[in-house]
Formats: structure tokens, sequence, C-alpha cells
């Protein structure tokens, strides 16, 4: 049966669905079977970020509402034959979207699949709770910025009301230059803050707005998912340093530079 990871954040734009899509192939790459599934309906955008947009024949709504077979509406993954996404579609308002029918399409999947993970939208009203209500476990992201940290505060707490096995905290977008000049606070400050684990750090990097998954995984951003697909999979917290090139001599340079620029 395959672990269920929902990711969430409460507020929008944080990386949810930059994480969903980079842990799944990372995920894949460790030689798990992983299901991408995008909850996000309405304003989906997991097909763009997993490249795989031309190719959605079915979606989940044409699942719940019996158009076609779970299976039929999975998408695979261009570079990694492990990987699969279940689209969502933004043209389509299905009133056949409850918690209890996306659940049984969610267990149908289970049997196939090493993990599921459940692409969240944003907010904390339905489409919140029928996400998390198919999961055994929650990725929290967040970036450091304060309107960010105070949703994810409140998702904490509603998250409590589930019977979860666990809910860590992925801290997205971190600078390090900024880390350093404790302008932002640090992710194990907020670590403390939200009082949950902290299983992932994710540098802020240009590259993720030009290509938005699929990484090089020796380029900052890639080992960064790297260390957090291992956590995932060996339930370690192990943490990226996103100061490391900031320290030392030159990496002060590149602090003054980064202000200056
Ligand atoms: N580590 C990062 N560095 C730089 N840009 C990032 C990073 N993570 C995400 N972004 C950018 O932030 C934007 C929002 O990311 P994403 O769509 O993953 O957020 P989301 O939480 O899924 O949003 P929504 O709530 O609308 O679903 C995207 O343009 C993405 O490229
Ligand atoms: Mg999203």
């Amino acid at each position: 049966m395959a672990r269920k990871i929902v990711i969430t954040s409460g507020k929008g734009g944080v990386g949810k669905t930059t994480v969903t899509a980079n842990l799944g192939m990372y995920l894949s790459a460790l030689g798990a079977r992983v299901a991408l599934i995008d909850i996000d309906f309405g304003l989906n955008n997991l097909d763009v970020v997993m490249g795989i947009e031309n190719r959605v024949v079915y979606d989940i709504s044409d699942v719940l509402e019996g158009r076609c077979r779970v299976k039929q509406a999975l998408v695979q993954d261009n570079g990694h034959k492990n990987l699969y996404v279940l689209p969502s579609d933004n043209m389509k308002t299905s009133t056949s979207m409850t918690g209890q029918s996306l659940k049984i399409v969610v267990e149908k999947l289970s049997p196939l699949f090493d993990y599921l993970l459940l692409d969240c939208p944003a907010g904390v009203d339905a489409g919140f709770h029928r996400a998390v209500s198919c999961a055994d476990e929650a990725l929290l992201v967040t970036t450091p910025c304060f309107s960010s940290l105070r949703d994810a505060d409140k998702v904490v707490s509603i998250l409590k009301s589930y019977q979860l096995e666990s809910v860590s905290l992925v801290v997205n977008r971190v600078r390090g230059d900024l880390v350093l000049g404790e302008k932002i606070l640090s992710p194990k400050d907020i670590e403390s803050l939200l009082k949950i684990p902290l299983i992932g750090v994710l540098p802020d990097e240009d590259d993720v707005i030009l290509r938005g998954a699929g990484f090089p995984p020796m380029s900052r951003i890639g080992k960064a998912f790297r260390i957090l697909a291992d956590n995932v999979d060996k339930k370690t917290f192990r943490i990226y340093d996103a100061t490391a090139r900031y320290s030392g001599f030159l990496g002060q340079i590149k602090r003054g530079l980064r202000r200056s620029v």
C-alpha cells in the first residue's frame, strides 16, 4: 500500500506544486513507484509544471464521474518511468468531487504505488479538507515571510484535528544571505515557531521560476530536493544548508554582491 502524503500550506503560491513535482521526481529516481494527484481543482497547474499538459486525455473529474477508469487517466512522466500524474481539470467543476469519492480514487491507486503525493489547493476550505482527508501524512510548505508563517501556524492547528501519522515542515525559498544577515528567520527558528519537525529546506533559486521541475541533481536546488526525498523515504531529518555558499571569505563577497544588485 502507498504512503499517502498531502502537500499543503494555507497560503497560496509558496511552492506546493513545485514540491509535489520535484519530490515525486526524486522519489521515483530512488526507485519508488510514485503518482502525483492534482487536487487543486479549478486552478490546477501540476500538469504544466510536469510538462505533460498536451498528453492529458482524461482527468480526475472523468474518473469521479465514471467516464474512465483511474488507470486510463494516469499520464506517465516523460523522463521517469515509475512516475505518473493524475491531472485535474481547470474548466469543469464537478459536483461528484466529495471527500468520500476522492478517497475511493486514492484507495484504488494505493496498491499500485509506493507513494501518492496529493497537491493541495491553497486556503483551508473544502478543497483543503478533501485533500487532507485522503492522506496519512502531511508536508506543510511555508516560505520565511510572515504572512506565509501565520497561515502555516493556522494550518498546523487544523491538521491536529486529523488523525495523521506525521506532519513535517518544508521551508521553501530560503535566501542564505538573508538568514546570515538576520533579515529573515532561519529554517530552524521556523521549526521552533511552528513546533513541527523540519524535513526540508529549499533555497530560493531563479532556476525554479525558469524550469519548474527536473533540475540537474548537482545544482543547489537539485541537491536540496534530493535530501528532502531521502528524508521522506528514510524518515530522517538531514537538512540542506542554504547559508553554506554565503559563509567564509568568498561567501561574504557573494553576500555583498547579492545586496548590491
Ligand atoms: N525555491 C524556489 N525558488 C524560486 N522560485 C520558486 C521556488 N519555489 C517556488 N517558486 C516559484 O513560486 C511560484 C509559486 O510556486 P507553486 O506554483 O509551486 O506554488 P503553490 O503553492 O503550488 O501555488 P498555489 O497555491 O497557487 O497552488 C512559481 O512561479 C514557482 O516557480
Ligand atoms: Mg499549486
